[in-house]
C-alpha cells in the first residue's frame, strides 16, 4: 500500500518504501524564503509533519498535505519515525490494558516496578520491554514486598536486565551508591533534599538522624558551607554505602556513625544548630532527644505520614506535645505515600 497522503508516482514510491523513502509532493523554497513560507504552510493547515524536510543547495522543500498556488515538484522524503514511549503503547494488545503498571521509580540504573499479581506472567515481558524503552536502565526489578521492618528495606525480584542490585544515584550533584533492596532510599525526596540545602547557613552544625546511605549528609556537604555534618544509622549495610559515598564525592566535613540514634546522639556530647529526623512513621519518638542535643534557636525538620484531613494539625500537635514552645515555622508536603497519604515535613525552632 502507498501511504502518501497526496497523489504521488506510485511505482517508483513502492520501491522506496522499502527504503523508507517516500515520494511526496513538496513546494520548493528559496532557503531565505523558508522560514516565513514554513509559517504560511502551517498557518493554512498545509504542512506536511509526518515528513523531514528536505535541504538541498539553495532550497528547501517542504512536503505539503493537498494543492497550493505555491511552486509544486516531487520529491523523496524520509518518514517520522514515532516510537512508542510508554509500557501502555507496546503491550496495549499484549497485557490487560487497565492492569499494565503506569509508572515505575529509578534508582541509579535500576528500573523498580509494581507489577499486579493478575500479570505476573508477563513480568518477563514488560521487564524486557522497559528495557527497550530506556537505554539508561540496565536492570528491572519488581517490588517483592512493601518496605518493612526496622530498616525500612523492601524485597526486590530482578525480572530483567543485568543480575545485580547494585547501583549509582546522581542527583543533586551527588552519586550515591547503594543496593535498594538492602538500604532505604527515594529518589522521590531529592526535590526535599533540594528544599532543605538552600535553608542551610554557611558554618551550620548539623544532625541528621536515621541518615541511611547518606544522601542528606552528603547533598548538604556538597552543596552547602555548612560547618560539621553528623549522620547516625543503624542499618550496617546503609552505613557502609554511606561510608563508600563519603569518599565518592570527595566530602571532607561528614562524620557517621553506625548505631542506635538512642545510643549514639547522647555520646555526642554536641549541641546543633539544625536536626534532621527523616524517619516519617515514627519521628517523633525521637524529639526528646533532639530537644536534648538542641540550642535555643535550633531548627528541627520532622517528617511524618498524613492523610490529607490531618495536614497540618496533627503534626503541629504531635511537635507540641513533646515541645510546647517550639515555634513552627513551615509545614510542607513531599510527596504522596499511598492514595490520600502524604509525607509532610514540619520546620519548627525550638
Ligand atoms: C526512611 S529511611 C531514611 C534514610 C535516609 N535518610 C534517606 O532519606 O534515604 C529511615 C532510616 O532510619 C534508619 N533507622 C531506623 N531506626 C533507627 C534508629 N533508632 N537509629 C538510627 N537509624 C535508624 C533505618 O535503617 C533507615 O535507613
Amino acid at each position: 500500500m502507498i501511504k502518501t497522503s497526496f497523489p504521488s508516482t506510485p511505482a517508483i514510491n513502492i520501491i522506496n518504501h522499502l527504503m523508507f523513502l517516500w515520494f511526496m509532493k513538496c513546494v520548493k523554497v528559496p532557503k531565505k524564503k523558508a522560514e516565513s513560507v514554513k509559517k504560511k504552510l502551517i498557518e493554512s493547515n498545509n504542512f506536511n509533519f509526518e515528513y523531514i524536510p528536505l535541504v538541498e543547495n539553495d532550497y528547501v522543500y517542504f512536503p505539503i498535505k493537498f494543492k497550493t498556488d505555491l511552486p509544486v515538484v516531487e520529491k523523496e522524503f524520509k518518514k517520522i519515525e514515532k516510537k512508542p514511549t510508554s509500557l501502555k503503547e507496546v503491550l496495549k494488545n499484549k497485557v490487560p490494558e487497565d492492569l499494565i503498571p503506569k509508572g515505575f521509580e529509578v534508582v541509579g540504573d535500576i528500573a523498580i516496578i509494581e507489577i499486579p499479581e493478575e500479570i505476573k506472567n508477563y513480568e518477563s515481558l514488560i521487564g524486557k520491554t522497559l528495557l527497550s524503552l530506556h537505554k539508561n536502565i540496565k536492570v528491572v526489578a519488581k517490588k517483592a514486598s512493601h518496605y518493612e521492618g526496622q530498616f525500612r528495606t523492601r524485597k526486590l525480584k530482578i525480572i530483567a536486565g543485568e543480575n545485580r542490585k547494585e547501583t549509582i544515584h546522581k542527583e543533586n550533584n551527588v552519586r550515591l551508591k547503594l543496593n535498594p533492596e538492602t538500604c532505604y532510599f527515594s529518589p522521590r525526596l531529592s526535590t526535599e533534599r533540594r528544599r532543605i540545602i538552600d535553608l542551610i547557613q554557611p558554618n551550620e552544625i548539623i544532625l541528621v538522624m536515621f541518615s541511611g546511605v547518606g544522601p542528606y549528609p552528603i547533598t548538604i556537604a556538597k552543596n552547602t558551607q555548612a560547618k560539621e555534618i553528623i549522620g547516625v544509622e543503624i542499618n550496617p549495610d546503609a552505613h557502609k554505602y554511606a561510608e563508600e559515598n563519603l569518599k565518592l564525592n570527595k566530602v571532607k566535613n561528614v562524620k557517621l556513625y553506625n548505631g542506635d540514634v538512642n545510643e549514639v546522639v547522647p555520646k555526642l556530647n554536641k549541641k546543633f544548630d539544625r536536626i534532621l529526623m527523616p524517619l516519617p512513621k515514627t519521628a517523633e519518638e525521637f524529639l526528646p532527644l533532639a530537644l536534648e542535643v538542641s540550642h535555643t534557636g535550633t531548627i528541627i525538620h520532622m517528617y511524618d505520614f498524613l492523610h490529607e484531613k490531618d495536614i497540618p494539625d496533627k503534626v503541629i500537635e504531635k511537635v507540641k506535645n513533646v515541645i510546647p514552645k517550639a515555634k513552627i515555622l513551615n509545614i510542607v508536603k513531599c510527596g504522596q505515600y499511598s492514595p490520600g497519604k502524604f509525607r509532610v515535613c514540619i520546620d519548627f525552632s525550638v
